[in-house]
Order: structure tokens, then C-alpha cells, then sequence
């Protein structure tokens, strides 16, 4: 298994290209299940988890090509309504083939995800949202088995749905499904990230009749059919913030390309609080840092509130920042697997409940550590290139799943960081 062999303290300095959005991308991929029409897709990041996407849509009968800027999917014959096990487990986010299956095709079969790294995770929110639109679910041996042969012409129908709880696919996953179901469908308690727009505007240039994105109350008019279209992935705004942590942290100043600062509002606002300088343009963020920072007290939220995403990062940063500091995780309840590595290094933090207290001002040492998931593995990366001497870390695919061409971003703007087998 591959390791990253990091050598700390290099200042940060130089341009780096911010990639498509993961977050965007899965849902907007498995959208093409919604129409027998071709979609092409542009800043696609080259991910782990978009190549397990892609296996389990050509599993499922969707014809797909790729060349080195676009992806074309045409899902015209579906071979199988059924995602397995094997493919489910690796990537949560499999679920989403659940609404468009259903929609489109009258049945689903969609494993269980089970258990993951930061929590139990579950789905009722999607299953309940579904059988609020007609489906009958039941769920047998690990997997949901929906169906909407019962309902004329088998299609779902639209429905008022409260989402007790604020979930970013569960919202994504009831869109999709909304759009080929009869009526109206209304979400509300909705999610509002910048990803869940990205999809709902792929869908509506897709034929399909979406008005309050961004808004939590989201009104879906179900249409006959949806057509294909082009679309531009929207910017991955997590890996930009994590960057932006990387150089507050290192000091030095870089800029991060091809994003859009309006949608980074709360994770802008805590740098800045660290003392850090940043500039604003149209499609950049600058980040200028002496290395000494102002340790910052941040709870994660729904967007706009602070992303889970980054609580990560932002955890790693604080150990070395000046003052005592306080992280609260409220979306998901074990998301602190980065905190005993991160004390391996030299941190000092304590855990009470869902709250990190961090004392900082340590200088972080580099020691051998273990990547537990993707966010965990990025704040270990940003405490290595902090840290005194040398960091490896270990089960790093974790990181491939999520940050395209890590360390050739990282080493291009002065980072010291090497890949072994
Ligand atoms: C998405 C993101 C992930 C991010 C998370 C929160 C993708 C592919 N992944 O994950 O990177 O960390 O949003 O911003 O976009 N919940 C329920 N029942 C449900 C669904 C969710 O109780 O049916 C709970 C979850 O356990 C969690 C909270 O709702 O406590 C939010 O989870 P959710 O927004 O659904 O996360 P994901 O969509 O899985």
C-alpha cells in the first residue's frame, strides 16, 4: 500500500489549480440514469471515488466514454436496476442510483452502506422521503428493494416531504427522483450546499422543472422525460479551504485558481480570524501568512454554516495556533479519528462529547501516522507540512479518493512531499 513521506516546515509559495468538485460530481454523474439521452460532463477530478462511480453506472448498463477533459454517459439500456454490495461499500455516496432507478425505471435494489469511519450514517431520511412519493420499500438480506409498479404507469408521486434532519444526498436523492415523478414534489428543511445547486442546475438544463435551489424549500414539478445536456463541474470548495490551511499553517503565500469565494464564506471568515491576509479577486483566493497564527473557536454546520469537510484541517491548524481552542462536530458523532494521530505529533487535545479542545501553540513533530478517512488523512498531510522533520503517512487511498494529484499540487507550490510503495 502506498505511504506519503512528508519533510515539514517548507514555506508555501505559488498558483494552484483547484479541481472539480467531488461532491458535485457524484450525484451529477448518476443523474445520467434520469435520461436515455447523452450527457457530457466537464472538470471531472480524476478521484478513486469517481472510477468507483463509474464501474457501478457501467454496471448498471450506462455507456460511458472519457477522454482527457469531458466524460460522456448515455444510459439508453439498463442492464441492471440492482447496486451491489461490493461497489456500495466502498463509496456511501452509491446510494444516490436509488431515486433516478426508481423514477426512471419503476424498481431499485441499492445495498445498505452500513457503518463508516465518522459514524453510523443511515438513510431513513431518503427511504421515508420515497415512500412519502407512493414507493414500497422493504429492506431485505442489507438491501433496500424499492418499487413503483403498483402506481399507474409506475410512476412516483410528488409529494410534501420534511427532512427532519438537514442531508446533503438525501436532498440530492429526492430531487432526482421528484423530477420523473406525477405533480409536485416539495422538500423542505432542504440542504443548501453549493453542491446540491450544482446538481439541481445540471438537472434543469436537463429538461427537469427545479425552483427554490439554494433556498431550503426545494419545488420540484415532475416532467415526462429529461434530455441530455453539457455541464461544467462546479469547483471543489474543500479542497480549496484545504490549501488555504495548508499555507496559513506554513506560512508563504499562494493562490488558489478557478474558485469562487462567495461560496467558502465561513471558512474564509475563520482564516481570516487566524490573522492570515487574504485577497479576494474574481475566480481566485490569495493567502498571505507569516506562519503565526491566532488559534480560532469554530461548531460545524449546514451549509452556510462551517463545513464538516474542513473541521479536519482546521483542528490540525489550531494544535499549532496560539490560544486555547474549542472545535464542535455537530453533523456527524465520531468524526475525531484525525485527533489521536494529530497528539502523536505533538498536539495537545482534549475530547469532551463532540467538542475538540485544543491547546495550542505546540510545534508539531513528524511521526509515522495512519489515515483513517479522507478528511482525517488531509489534516494529517497539513501537520506534516508543518511539522519539524519527517511525517509518513500510511493508507493514504483514503486521500485518493478525495484530493486529485495531491502531492504534485502540494510539491509545485514548495512542499516536500514523497509517494512510496
Ligand atoms: C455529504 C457529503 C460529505 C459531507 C456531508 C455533510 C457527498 C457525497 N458527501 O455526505 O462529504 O461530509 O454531506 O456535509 O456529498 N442523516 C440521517 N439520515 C439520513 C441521512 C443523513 O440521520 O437518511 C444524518 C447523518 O447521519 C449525518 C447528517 O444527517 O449526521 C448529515 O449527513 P448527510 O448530509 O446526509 O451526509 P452525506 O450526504 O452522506
Amino acid at each position: 500500500m502506498d505511504k506519503l513521506i512528508i519533510q515539514g516546515q517548507s514555506k508555501l509559495f505559488g498558483d494552484v489549480l483547484i479541481s472539480g468538485a467531488k461532491n458535485a460530481a457524484l450525484p451529477i454523474l448518476i443523474g445520467s440514469l434520469l435520461t436515455s439521452d447523452k450527457l457530457t460532463l466537464t472538470n471531472v477530478p480524476k478521484l478513486f471515488d469517481i472510477n468507483t462511480t463509474v464501474k457501478l453506472l457501467q454496471f448498471l448498463g450506462v455507456g460511458i466514454s472519457k477522454d482527457e477533459d469531458s466524460i460522456e454517459l448515455i444510459a439508453k439500456s439498463i442492464n441492471h436496476i440492482d447496486a451491489p454490495y461490493d461497489l456500495v461499500k466502498t463509496m456511501r455516496a452509491s446510494v444516490l442510483v436509488l431515486g433516478p432507478l426508481l423514477s426512471r425505471f419503476g424498481k431499485a435494489r441499492v445495498s445498505l452502506p452500513g457503518g463508516c469511519a465518522i459514524g453510523s450514517r443511515p438513510v431513513d431520511i431518503h427511504i421515508r422521503g420515497l415512500e412519502a412519493m407512493g414507493a414500497k420499500i422493504t429492506i431485505d438480506q442489507g438491501y433496500i428493494n424499492a418499487s413503483s409498479e403498483h402506481l399507474p404507469d409506475a410512476k412516483l408521486l410528488g409529494a410534501k416531504i420534511y427532512m427532519d434532519q438537514v442531508t446533503v444526498t438525501g436532498t440530492e436523492n429526492l430531487m432526482m427522483a421528484a423530477t420523473l415523478a406525477r405533480g409536485e414534489t416539495v422538500l423542505e428543511n432542504a440542504a443548501k450546499e453549493p453542491e446540491v445547486i450544482d446538481l439541481g442546475n445540471c438537472l434543469i438544463k436537463m429538461g427537469a422543472k427545479i425552483s427554490g435551489l439554494g433556498t431550503d424549500k426545494v419545488i420540484i414539478q415532475g416532467v415526462e422525460n429529461l434530455s441530455g445536456t453539457n455541464h461544467r463541474i462546479m469547483f471543489d470548495r474543500i479542497e480549496a479551504g484545504t490549501y488555504l490551511v495548508a499555507a496559513a499553517m506554513t506560512g508563504g503565500e499562494i493562490c488558489c485558481q478557478g474558485v469562487d469565494a462567495d461560496q467558502m464564506g465561513a471558512v474564509i471568515q475563520k482564516l481570516q480570524e487566524t490573522g492570515v491576509k487574504i485577497r479576494i479577486d474574481k475566480d481566485k483566493i490569495t493567502i498571505k501568512s507569516d506562519g503565526r497564527l491566532k488559534a480560532v473557536n469554530l461548531k460545524t454546520l449546514p451549509y452556510p454554516g462551517f463545513p464538516t469537510d474542513m473541521q479536519a484541517q482546521f483542528v490540525a491548524m489550531n494544535a499549532m495556533a496560539d490560544g486555547v481552542s474549542e472545535v464542535t462536530e455537530t453533523i456527524f458523532e465520531n468524526r475525531f479519528m484525525h485527533v489521536q494521530e494529530l497528539v502523536r505529533m505533538g498536539a495537545i487535545i482534549d475530547i469532551k462529547q463532540n467538542t475538540a479542545i485544543i491547546r495550542g501553540g505546540e510545534e508539531l513533530c513528524g511521526a509515522n501516522v495512519m489515515a483513517t478517512d479522507l478528511r482525517a488523512s488531509a489534516s494529517l498531510v497539513l501537520a506534516g507540512l508543518a511539522a519539524k522533520g519527517e511525517t509518513i503517512i500510511e493508507r493514504i487511498y483514503h486521500l485518493d479518493r478525495g484530493y486529485e494529484s495531491l502531492e504534485e499540487k502540494f510539491n509545485q507550490i514548495g512542499a516536500k512531499i514523497k509517494r512510496i510503495n
